[in-house]
């Protein structure tokens, strides 16, 4: 069976960039399932679908023609790899995730992503649902004040406008909607390991997942 390395945790908290990072020094596979769920959302605004038509949206995403070329995201062989990082991409995702068939369809898809040497897999059900056997599975997050504050200085870095109570509120409410939700809520799980990234920078909080692994 393939490793599998789950790390689980609510929006900005970091989780996507240690994971990545930890993929590459271990020479692993990297799977972004929010990317997933965001491209689902893109899908269907392009086709004019509503985020909460359950059948169509669950149609768009069994269906999705999408291609990860390390940094870059095609979506029917257009570039996407900005457009689905906005503000508005990541509420549509949220809406689009509580659909439970739209879950289903893409959770096959995202176990297709264990290839050898290993997996290092992102989101926020990937230790409950997408990869329960998973032998390292880490619940990384940060306090809200922390996270928004990532959100900020992420957007800022990006060229667009930020504001900071505004972040926070997004955030929040985000949050709350993958918590409260009735499929996949964002849980830590008890046999995840809490990586609490308030204090840590990246490189520590990398160090401290190679650590557990390689214990
Ligand atoms: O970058 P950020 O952490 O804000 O978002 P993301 O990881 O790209 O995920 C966007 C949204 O997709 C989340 O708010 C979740 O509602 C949903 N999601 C999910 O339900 N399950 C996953 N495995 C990953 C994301």
């Amino acid at each position: 069976t393939i490793p599998v390395i789950a790390i689980d945790g609510p929006s900005a908290s970091g989780k996507g960039t240690v994971a990545q990072r930890v993929a590459q020094q271990l020479g692993f596979h990297y799977l972004d399932s929010g990317a997933l769920y965001r491209l689902t959302a893109l899908a269907a605004q392009k086709q004019g679908v509503d985020w909460s038509d359950e059948s169509s949206v669950t149609r768009l995403a069994a269906a999705l023609d999408v291609v990860f070329e390390g940094e870059t995201i095609l979506l029917a062989g257009e570039d996407v790899s900005q457009s689905i990082r906005t503000e508005e991409m990541g509420y549509g995702a949220s809406k689009v995730a509580a659909l439970p068939a739209v879950r289903d369809a893409l959770l096959q898809r995202q176990r297709d992503f264990a290839r050898a040497p290993g997996l290092v897999a992102d989101g926020r059900d990937m230790g409950a649902v997408v990869f329960p056997s998973a032998p390292l599975k880490i619940f990384l997050t940060a306090t809200a004040a922390v996270r928004a504050e990532r959100r900020y200085k992420q957007l800022l870095g990006r060229g667009e406008a930020a504001d900071l109570a505004a972040i926070t509120a997004d955030l929040e409410a985000r949050d709350e909607r993958d918590r409260a939700r009735a499929v996949a809520p964002l849980m830590q799980l008890p046999d995840a390991l809490l990586l609490e990234t308030s204090n840590l920078n990246i490189e520590q909080a990398v160090a401290q997942v190679l650590a557990w692994w390689r214990e």
